[in-house]
């Protein structure tokens, strides 16, 4: 078992490969938090509490007059509110009697065998041979407000998850104004702060910052985790880099608003929570009902953020993102949006099909633009009937036309939308989200639908199945392009409004569970706007999301090593696109554009049959290659060679097969220079022991001698050059 009770020592200590967790339940029968790190056993490491009477920190009533004993100071698995401890609160609320206090202490515990599950809403999932569940009950006894907190132990993967699931033991309903995931205090040490923030096309661009006195946040209050801040952090020692040093991440399996919070207090300790932001949140905990928080995933690797980032790939791999997608290669898609955007018909589609089969594509996704009345984005969004003017007889002519060429096809949805120039809103306006008298704001032209209705999610429900049954349809990508405002829900009564964004995501997951339950063979890509929504929570229903609407190379390479560090390769939905880029309007090298669109899941967005004959056949071989190194890139160790923040001139990154037998090394000279210094870049994962020959050239080399010299790129003229290194072994 993972995880161990001490009796004595009333320790918990949750014990993986490389780590240790502990908390203890105090005299007081408050649960402090005592340590989270290297491994220790099962030492009660609660020697490290060091009690100090300090100014204006008081003291809880049964310490008497113990001066020295402050939850304001104190470490705690979850902090209360109200009730002394003056930092982050982990919980708040509006009592029967209209106070806000929350004072939670120690009541039981529990220990199972798996994984627990949550509600309605996505987590890691495995069985008792992959993690252990430990469920401590807290109780307020004023109140009999009960928070469960729940903890899943993967003892291969250095993971811990958590979740708090509320009760309301009180006869009255009390309203939950704040009820984060986890909270993680830290006594000792220096910390930064790694988060990854953004704008639409900017996605996860990293950022690592030290924690400062006082309080920093990470948040969302768009109901969309957004492209603006990531539900993932790190905090890191300032001397840790990727290959050395303590760091400890954390990532949210929730898709709505959210907030990551971290506090330094008067002590230097941190504190950093995570869970749904307390902005638009007021949940009514009826007597006798229960409230579940969202997955919190955590990790600790003292061996530098490359390992941190591996502990969250192979989890998110193997017990997040589902699906006959989770390990089958994915198809080489070509996508017609920035083909054609709203301009096309049957005959346009076919072509670029035809063209992109010749080349070795496997599948053609329809994109924005074939259903309702939708020649741009002012209309039509709602409306799931084909456009046959676009489509004369529909989507199953062109589909076995396009089946016929060899090629899989997919189709594109934006559900959760609705334009004002549509049938859908002009028989339901009261389904958009709106308040009353009020004018909503717009968004792209559109607005959001309640999807915390019953009737929206069964319109929804039905129109999308009449579309997938209609044809044979083998991909979907759901696409959302505006965030929420006007928060406001005409089927809950003004005392609920506070829970209209967390419904919202309720019925989002409901609905995309049911249609995934009904069509399992079908591959999901998710979608906001590019990465508006790249997040845990979407990876259970998505095995990939489209990263970015930014297609340029030199883009992508910041945006996707910013992804890296909390998501895996094989989620990173990534295409070549033409050029001058749509985006950037900048001009590169079809051969970048390739390897850089190899980080991921692979496609082309322009139309094939525009490039040049000696395009064609670099077409032809990146689609060989991305076949061939399948396996490496989405199941393979994943490492990032060079920082693009620090190195603006060349970007590395590896992938290496999980026996160590074969690597491929990945880069591209940004900015040429004249003169310039050999472009060097460290190799990592080899097995010592193991030789490997380079690029098939007969020159071989121990890993052992690989990992210490590292290898040079090849010199070459112009910006934006690729580079790539095939390491195989040699018995
Ligand atoms: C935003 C997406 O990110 C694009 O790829 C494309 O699907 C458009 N929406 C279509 O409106």
């Amino acid at each position: 078992m993972a995880i161990h009770y001490n009796r004595e020592n009333k320790t918990f200590t949750l014990s993986t490969k490389n780590t240790s967790y502990q908390m203890k339940v105090d005299t007081y029968g408050v649960l402090i938090h005592t340590y989270y790190g290297e491994s220790v056993g099962d030492a009660d490491m609660s020697y490290l509490i060091d009690l100090r009477d300090s100014g204006f920190s008081g003291n809880i009533y049964e310490a008497g007059n113990k001066r020295d004993y402050s939850l304001d100071t104190l470490p705690q698995e979850y902090s209360s509110s109200g009730v002394g401890d003056y930092r982050i609160t982990s919980v708040s609320v509006r009592n029967p009697d209209g106070s806000d206090a929350v004072d939670l202490r120690y009541d039981s515990f529990e220990i199972v065998p798996g994984k627990y599950d949550i509600p309605g809403l996505p987590a890691l999932y495995g069985g008792p041979e992959d993690a252990d569940t430990l469920k401590i009950t807290m109780k307020d006894r004023v109140t009999r407000l009960c928070a469960v907190l729940y903890y899943s132990v993967w003892e291969k993967q250095d993971i811990i998850t958590r979740s708090v699931r509320f009760y309301n033991g009180n006869e009255k309903p009390v309203i939950l104004k704040k009820a984060v995931s986890m909270n993680l205090d830290l006594m000792h040490g220096q910390w930064e702060l790694m988060h990854f923030h953004g704008r639409h096309c900017m996605e996860r661009q990293m950022e690592r910052i030290p924690v400062m006195s006082g309080k920093m946040e990470v948040r969302s209050t768009r109901a969309s985790s957004s492209h603006h801040h990531n539900p993932f952090a790190i905090l890191c020692a300032p001397e840790t880099t990727e290959m050395a040093g303590p760091c400890y991440g954390v990532g949210l399996v929730y898709s709505g608003n959210y907030s990551i919070q971290v506090e330094k207090d008067q002590m230097n300790q941190v504190r950093l929570t995570a869970g749904i932001a307390k902005e638009l949140f007021a949940w009514q905990l009826d007597p006798g009902a229960e409230f579940c928080t969202p997955e919190a995933v955590m990790t600790f690797s003292g061996e530098g953020l490359g390992r941190l980032s591996s502990n969250f790939h192979h989890i998110v791999r193997e017990h997040l993102c589902r699906g006959k997608y989770k390990h089958e290669r994915r198809p080489v898609l070509i996508n017609n949006w920035e083909a054609t955007y709203f301009d096309f018909n049957s005959e346009k589609i076919l072509e670029i099909a035809k063209g992109a089969a010749d080349l070795g594509v496997e599948m053609l996704v329809l994109d924005d633009g074939w259903f309702g009345k939708r020649d741009d984005d002012t209309s039509g969004l709602g409306d799931w009937f084909v456009n046959e003017k676009k489509l004369p007889g529909g989507l199953a002519p062109l589909v076995e036309q396009v089946n016929a060429l060899g090629l899989k096809f997919g189709l594109w949805f934006e559900p959760e939308a609705v334009s004002e120039d549509s049938d859908l809103y002009r028989a339901h306006p009261d389904w958009a989200i709106h308040i009353p008298e009020r004018r909503p704001n717009r968004s792209r032209y559109q607005l959001i639908l309640d999807m915390s209705r019953q009737d929206v999610r069964d319109y929804l429900y039905e129109r999308i199945c009449a579309i997938l049954d209609s044809a044979n349809i083998e991909y979907v990508k759901w696409d959302m392009n505006r965030n929420i405002s006007d928060v406001y829900s005409t089927n809950l009564p003004k005392e609920r409004q506070g829970e209209v964004c967390h419904r919202y995501m309720l019925g989002l997951y409901e609905l995309l569970e049911k249609l995934e339950t009904r069509y399992p063979d079908v591959l999901w890509e998710g979608c906001s706007g590019g990465g508006g929504r790249f997040d845990l929570g979407m990876m259970y229903y998505y095995p990939q999301i489209w990263c970015s609407d930014d297609t340029d190379a030199l883009e992508r390479i910041r945006i996707q090593y910013g992804t890296s560090f909390g998501y895996p390769i094989s989620t990173v939905g990534s295409h070549v696109s033409a050029v001058p880029n749509h985006q950037t309007g900048r001009i590169t090298p079809l051969s970048a554009r390739g390897i850089v669109a190899m980080a991921g899941s692979f496609g082309y967005e322009l139309d094939l049959n525009l490039l040049s004959e000696e395009e064609k056949e670099e077409v032809k071989e990146q689609i060989r290659s991305f076949k061939k190194y399948y396996n490496l890139t989405h199941e393979g160790e994943y490492y990032r060679l060079t920082n693009p923040w620090e190195n603006q001139l060349y970007a590395a990154w590896e992938f290496v097969s999980q026996d160590q037998t074969e690597a491929l090394i990945c880069g591209v000279q940004m900015l040429a220079q004249p003169n310039s210094p050999s472009q060097h870049i460290p190799v990592r994962g080899l097995d010592p022991q193991k030789q490997y020959e380079i690029n098939g050239n007969g020159q071989i080399l121990s890993g052992r001698a690989l990992m210490g010299g590292g290898l040079n790129f090849p010199r070459q003229e112009g910006d934006c050059m690729p580079v790539e290194f095939y390491l195989k072994e040699k018995k």
